[in-house]
């Protein structure tokens, strides 16, 4: 599997040169020309790249950067596109930067740009990511602009994204003193991540750059700028290069098999996008929210690794992202950041972690070791010792948020049990009921089906493209309890999240989880399952649980595994449009809306929301 040899993200600090220019201690350089950002967007990388012409009348446009810097580039080009009539019906802009600005320092700049640009600049500024390494996916402008930030070094970012650019911003700091950001290596990268017909634009003129541009497949042209002070380069992707996605257009309704998180994730991702889903699941009979029906909270809680291990790495993009794009849902289904309180992290001495954390060197806002003092004021309740907190943790009601993701007017759910036949044109797909009857031939079909996730599929296909690692996939019973608001174990509003788990007191009482059964055959609550609830979260508190719960107060259900603890999310190799979506374990509120970006993404070739690295240890196999 891919490990990634961790690379800490350092934030630039704030500094202005004698003309107030805003400028890098690091890189000894300033962020635009003394005449400020804008023009300097308009007149290099706009009208270089050919902009607003090149994006009219097109369904969707995507725009590269490297060097995001303050987003001056994304601002301007974002106001030209919303005040071009005819625009493109989606803007993507993608853009790397290994030192990100803070959310207060970029609030100081922003303060300074003309008034036209101050909507798009507040938007931008309150959904700021905090600044951990990886990919984060901001929707803007009613979701018709997205914006993918890939933060770390380019040298490295670059290889971990994924998207078809039809126009680049070279963008970086002056080759002389920043090398890394013009070697041959990123230039490189980006013919990987052109489409056909790709132009790029840069201020610099460097001879190297220009001589590296053209080697790795670009025509390159000096363009000497007005009264000859300056020139810039405008480049085009040489004719046979570039590349356009490998999902072929698509035929008849996306159909999503399994109504649970993974699926009405998927279903919303692409009805939200205006693309029509037919989802098919028999325990629909029971309602919208059948999965989850009775399970009042359940927790979004990030993982944890030493090494920033992938699943780690992956649970970051997963929480951020889910939060990103379900922060605005109607209030009952929307998830509440509360914080997650993490003890206990695989046998690791609280020496070993405090000095891991001081290695990752991650945002407080994302991680922060509290001692027991702190930990126990968050609770409410004395605890055993300390641990690591997540302010971005979560709880949320998972009926509540299924039934609402599949409640949407492009969305059609059938009560029904489906499998799959192999259809008459390639890549397309026969969704059958039981009596054997084609309800929908597509060939954009998600898997989502839990533990039947392989059986839907023939025979005669899985003999010939088996799946040895999902077939290892288990499934395992388990058990919430409820205990009433006098019983709640904590007093504080926060997740408490060990061995088992303490959600915080609701109006319906306080949720404590949860039970794993191997070997199960029906998942029912039971007070012994209860009683094991009990045991488990006692190992977090000080004083020792007392509570008693009879059968009927808790929720039962499944969940699948593997062994590693990874999702599979991806298309099924060589089946490009037949997307598996399964083996969420006990995660499934992380990775569902993240799998859902990652199949809308690929349907209808968008940046890629997930480091390519990560993304091909998800695939199923
Ligand atoms: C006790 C307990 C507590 C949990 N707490 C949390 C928590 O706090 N946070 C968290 O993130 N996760 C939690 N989980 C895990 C979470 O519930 C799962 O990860 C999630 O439900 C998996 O979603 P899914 O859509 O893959 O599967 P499911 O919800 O099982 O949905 C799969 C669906 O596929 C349907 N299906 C099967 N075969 C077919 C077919 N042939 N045709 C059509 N449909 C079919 C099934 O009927 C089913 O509805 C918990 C799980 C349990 C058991
Ligand atoms: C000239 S500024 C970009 C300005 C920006 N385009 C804007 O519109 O505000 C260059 C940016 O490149 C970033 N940078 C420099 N070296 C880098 C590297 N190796 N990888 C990623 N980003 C880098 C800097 O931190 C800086 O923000």
């Amino acid at each position: 599997m891919a490990v990634f040899a961790f690379e800490p993200l350092v934030p630039a600090d704030l500094e202005f040169n004698e003309h107030d220019v805003p400028v890098s201690a690091l890189y000894q350089d300033s962020y635009h020309p003394a005449d400020g950002p804008l023009g300097q967007a308009r007149r290099v990388f706009l009208q270089g790249n050919g902009l607003p012409e090149r994006w009219r009348g097109r369904s969707q446009f995507t725009i590269c950067e490297t060097g995001f810097g303050l987003g001056a580039s994304f601002l301007a080009t974002w106001q030209a596109w919303r005040q071009d009539p005819q625009r493109s019906q989606r803007l993507h802009f993608v853009s790397v930067e290994a030192h990100p600005f803070r959310q207060a320092d970029l609030a100081t700049l922003y303060a300074r740009l003309p008034e036209q640009l101050q909507a798009q600049a507040q938007e931008l500024l309150a959904t700021w990511p905090i600044l951990v390494p990886g990919i984060h996916r901001l929707e803007l402008d009613g979701g018709r602009v997205t914006l993918t930030l890939a933060f770390g070094q380019a040298e490295t970012m670059m290889r971990e994204l994924q998207c078809h650019a039809d126009a680049f911003y070279l963008d970086g700091f002056a080759p002389r003193g920043n090398p890394a950001m013009w070697s041959r290596s990123v230039l490189g990268q980006l013919v990987r991540l052109a489409a056909p017909g790709a132009t790029a634009a840069s201020w610099c003129c460097a001879g190297q750059v220009r001589r590296d541009l053209a080697s790795v497949g670009f025509e390159v042209e000096k363009v000497p700028g007005a009264g000859g002070k300056w020139c810039t380069i405008r480049a085009r992707l040489r004719p046979h290069l570039g590349r356009r996605g490998s999902v072929p257009p698509q035929q008849g309704r996306v159909v999503v098999m399994g109504a649970g998180l993974a699926g009405a994730a998927c279903a919303w991702a692409l009805a939200r996008k205006g693309v029509p889903v037919l989802v098919c699941d028999p325990a629909l009979r029971r309602g919208l929210d059948a999965t989850h029906q009775g399970h009042r909270l359940a927790a979004i809680s990030p993982v944890f690794a030493l090494d920033d291990a992938p699943l780690a790495r992956l649970s970051r993009n997963a929480v951020l992202h889910a939060w990103q794009g379900w922060k605005d849902l109607p209030e009952a289904a929307r998830p509440r950041r509360v914080g997650t309180l993490v003890f206990g992290q695989a046998g690791n001495s609280d020496a070993d972690i405090q000095q891991a954390l001081e290695h990752l060197a991650l945002d407080q806002g994302w991680v922060q070791w509290l001692d027991r003092e702190q930990g126990s004021a968050l609770a409410g309740v004395p605890l055993q010792g300390g641990g690591l907190y997540f302010p971005q943790g979560m709880v949320v009601n998972p009926g509540a948020l299924v039934a609402h993701l599949l409640d949407h007017p492009l969305i059609q759910c059938l009560p029904e049990q489906v499998s799959l036949r192999v259809g008459q044109e390639p890549n397309v797909w026969e969704v059958c009921n039981q009596q054997g009857e084609c309800l929908e031939s597509s060939n954009r079909v998600v898997i989502a089906a839990a533990a039947q996730s392989l059986s839907v599929l023939p025979d005669e296909f899985l003999a010939q493209h088996p799946m040895p690692r999902l077939a290892a996939m288990q499934r395992l019973a388990g058990q919430v309890t409820y205990l009433s608001a006098e019983q709640a174990l904590t007093r504080g509003e926060v997740t408490l999240s060990g061995q088992g788990y303490i959600l915080p007191v609701g109006p319906q009482g306080q949720v404590i989880g949860s039970t794993y059964e191997r070997f199960g055959e029906s998942a029912q609550a039971s007070s012994q399952g209860h009683q094991q609830n009990i045991e488990k979260v006692s190992a977090m508190l000080a004083d020792p649980a007392v509570a008693v719960a009879t059968p009927e107060q808790g929720w039962a259900g499944w969940r699948c595994a593997l062994s590693d603890h990874l999702p599979v999310m991806g298309f099924v190799p060589g089946q490009p449009g037949l997307f598996m979506a399964a083996a969420y374990g006990s995660r499934g509120l992380s990775w569902s809306l993240l799998a859902a970006s990652l199949f809308a993404a690929y349907c209808l070739e968008e940046p890629i929301p997930l480091e390519r690295r990560l993304e091909q240890a998800l695939i199923p196999r």
